[in-house]
Order: structure tokens, then sequence, then C-alpha cells
């Protein structure tokens, strides 16, 4: 398995055509707005399990002061400007540098400063400063804290509100409502059963089988069909999978021979592995059946999450096909005038299998870092209430 070897650097953004349009805050992932040093600068950030350390881009990083750079990897979002910060402190000059599956990445100093996430006032947390940055935004990496990215071990910020007695465990809920939500999608240390509908049903997290550690939150796939409103099941699964859950990737990650099923039974065309990397299909496929789902079953009896094919095919292409920024391939097998792509793909990294937001979209995941659990339900979208209760 090559998870280990990954380290820190599990998450993979959408398509590179990305960066040539107007990339934005709510290009489908769970973004939070935090509150860095004293006085708080707000700041929002990227909401990843997949990676440990939280990270902010200065003032002066290199991206933010270049166009030309912006021009390349996206504009700059949230800043942190550490002179006018009173609790701000040097902890690792050059100390930190890390690295996404994707290609982008980050460098600069290890600082501590206060952080405030929602309600939660957290003291001295160890975070990047990226004086160096490929990345838009900064991030808020709430994975394993064994898999920080500094070679000196430190407590990550989940780590940090367990010692400083803000949360009674290492859990959190995350949840996003839809594609423009932008807040109020992580709760630490409880849960809202507003948000979900039926039972939260509980998976254990996988140990990386070369070194028996758990790392990620990796948990076993044991089917994924497709069920039309027909009832009509394919299962597309041959044996169990391990699969990981990151909300830092946008889409979902599969192996190529499962994938290519997937794709043959909606009739998509595999482009993944030229330049924009897409996945095409009709987007007529996203109301045709508006019943279809692809049903995702963890465990034996653990949750089963449905995903409609709305979800999964997106509608985000046509600005690109007009401007002439995408050209579509010959033979496409249906209208070129209206071209979806598919947020699901074959894996490019061997045994790395990650659901990403084209899937976690649909469910309400509890990550239990203490007792190395997952728990899901079916999100409840429409949700407008709040009933929090702690975990
Ligand atoms: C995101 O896009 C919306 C609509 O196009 C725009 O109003 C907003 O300013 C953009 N946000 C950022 C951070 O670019
Ligand atoms: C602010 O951060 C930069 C980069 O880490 C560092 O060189 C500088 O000393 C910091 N400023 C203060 C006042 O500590
Ligand atoms: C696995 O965990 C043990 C105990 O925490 C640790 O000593 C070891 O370095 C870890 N192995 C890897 C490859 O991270
Ligand atoms: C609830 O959300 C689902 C999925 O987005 C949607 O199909 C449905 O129309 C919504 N129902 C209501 C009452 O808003």
């Amino acid at each position: 398995a090559k998870v280990p070897s990954l380290g820190s650097r599990l998450h993979q953004r959408a398509a590179p055509f990305d960066e040539d349009l107007a990339n934005n805050v709510t290009t489908g992932a769970y973004f939070a707005t935090v509150e860095v040093g004293s006085p708080g600068q707000s700041i929002t950030v990227h909401v990843d399990t997949g990676s440990s350390d939280v990270w902010v881009l200065a003032k002066n990083s290199d991206l933010c002061t270049s166009t030309r750079l912006q021009d390349r990897y996206g504009y700059c979002l949230d800043t942190f400007d550490n002179t006018t910060s009173s609790s701000y402190a040097m902890a690792d000059p050059g100390g930190f540098e890390i690295e996404y599956l994707d290609g982008s990445g980050a460098s600069g100093d290890y600082f501590t400063d206060d952080i405030n996430v929602g309600t939660l006032n957290v003291k001295a947390v160890q975070m990047g400063l990226a004086l160096r940055s490929t990345s838009s935004w900064g991030m808020l990496g709430i994975g394993y804290g064994s898999n920080v990215a500094s070679s000196t071990p430190y407590l990550s910020i989940v780590e940090q509100m367990l010692k400083q007695g803000l949360i009674g465990i290492k859990a959190y809920s995350l949840f996003l409502n839809d594609l423009e939500a932008s807040t109020g999608t992580i709760l630490f240390g409880g849960i809202d059963t507003e948000k979900y509908t039926g039972t939260l049903k509980t998976v254990p997290i996988l140990p990386d089988p070369a070194t028996g550690n758990i790392t990620h939150f990796s948990v076993s796939l044991s089917s994924l069909a497709s069920v039309k409103g027909d009832g009509s099941k394919t299962e597309f699964l041959t044996e169990q999978l391990s699969v990981i859950l990151d909300s830092g990737t946008t889409l979902t990650y599969l192996p190529p021979t499962v994938a290519r099923k997937i794709f043959t039974s909606l009739n998509a065309y595999d482009d993944s592995a030229a330049r924009d990397s897409v996945v095409y299909v009709d987007c007529a496929l996203r109301t045709a059946d508006p019943a279809q789902v692809l049903r995702y079953q963890f465990g034996a009896n653990g949750p089963a999450i449905e995903v409609s094919l709305a979800d999964i095919i997106m509608d985000d292409l046509k600005p690109y096909i007009q401007s002439g920024g995408l050209e579509l391939p010959k033979n496409l097998g249906f209208p070129t005038d209206n071209v979806c792509s598919l947020g699901l793909q074959p894996s490019t990294e061997g045994d790395v299998h990650l659901l990403g937001d084209t899937f976690l979209r649909s469910a309400y995941v509890v990550y239990d870092l203490t007792h190395n659990t997952v728990s899901m339900a079916q999100s409840n979208m429409n949700s407008t209430k709040e009933n929090i209760i702690e975990i």
C-alpha cells in the first residue's frame, strides 16, 4: 500500500482546468472560517480530513504578492499578518513544508498562535505560515496527529483541543449542506441529529496494512451498486475495497476496473488520462431517472449511503466549452450540447482509493479518532433545524 509513503499528502483536487476560470470557494469543498491570532484575523480555510497540519498564507507570501503566480495557480484568498498578533510566536523557522497528491503545496515557517474554530478558542496551536504556496487558501488539517508533515512531531489542533479540555474526546462531525454552504459544517465533540436521516452506523477505521498503524480514515467498502428507480441493481465490486474518506479531495477515485464498470453503465467517456482530466457524461442522466442512486455499503451491516446521479454528475463544464478552454473529444457517444462531468474517476495512486466530496456531500460523517471509528448516516440536505448532542 502506498498510504504511508504519501503521509500528509493525501488529497486530490479537481481537474487542473479549474485554475483557468474563476476558482471559487463554493466549488464543492468543505471550508470553515476561523480566527487566527489576537486580535483574531478572519481566515477561510479548507477543512481536510486527509491531512493533519493547520496552515495559513502569509500576507507577504509569494502567491499573494504576485499576479503572475496567481494567473498560474489561482487567486489568494485570505492571509495572516503575524506582525499584528500579540499571541504569535515563531516555532520552527523553515520547518514547514507540505505537498498534496494533486501536486500543490506550501512551505515556510511553523509558528504558534491562538485559533478560534466555531465556539472553541484553542491556545498556542502550532501552524504553518506559508511563505511559498501553490494553493489559494490555507488548510485546517484535522486528520490523525501522527500524520503531521513536520519531521519533528507536535500536537495537532484536535489533540490540542483535547489537551486543553475543550472537547472530551477526539471526535468531530462533518456535514456539507450543499454546494454553497461554507460555514457551520464542522462540529468538534458533537453531533447534530437534525442533519441526517435514519440512524448513525459505525465501522472501524482500518490500520495501514504495511505498518499496522492507523494514519488515515480508511474504511471497508463492501458493496457499490447502481440502483434504479424500478429497483434493478448493478453491483460494481467483486470484493471488499479499502477506501479513504477525504474531505480535502473534490472527486471520488476508485480502482480503474471498478471505475470502468461505472463508466460503461452510465455511457460515460473516460478522458481522465488527458491533460484536462475529465470523465464526460450526458447531463440528461441527471434527471432521466431521478430515483437512480449509487449505493455505497460499508462493512457487513454498516452504513449505506446513497448518492443520487444529480449529485455525482456535475453540470460544470459549459462555461469552459463555450470559452474554448476545453476541447471535447470526438465520438463522445452522446450529444455535445449537453455535456457534464462525472465526479468519479479511476485512482491514479495504486492502492489509494478516495471518497471525496462527491461522496461526502451525501453523508453525515462522525470521525472518532479516540475509538478509531467512523459513523455515517444519509445527510439531510434540507434541514434547517439544529439539535446538537455531545459525543
Ligand atoms: C465566488 O463566486 C461568486 C459568484 O460568482 C462571487 O460572487 C464571489 O465573490 C466569489 N468568491 C470568491 C472568494 O472569489
Ligand atoms: C513574521 O513571519 C515572518 C515569516 O515567518 C518572520 O520572518 C518574521 O520574523 C515574523 N515577524 C515577527 C514580528 O515575528
Ligand atoms: C507505527 O506506530 C509505532 C508506535 O506508535 C511507531 O513507533 C512507528 O514509527 C509507526 N510506524 C510508522 C511507519 O509510522
Ligand atoms: C430536499 O432535498 C432533495 C435533495 O436535494 C431534493 O430533491 C428535494 O426536492 C428537497 N425537498 C424539499 C422539500 O426541499
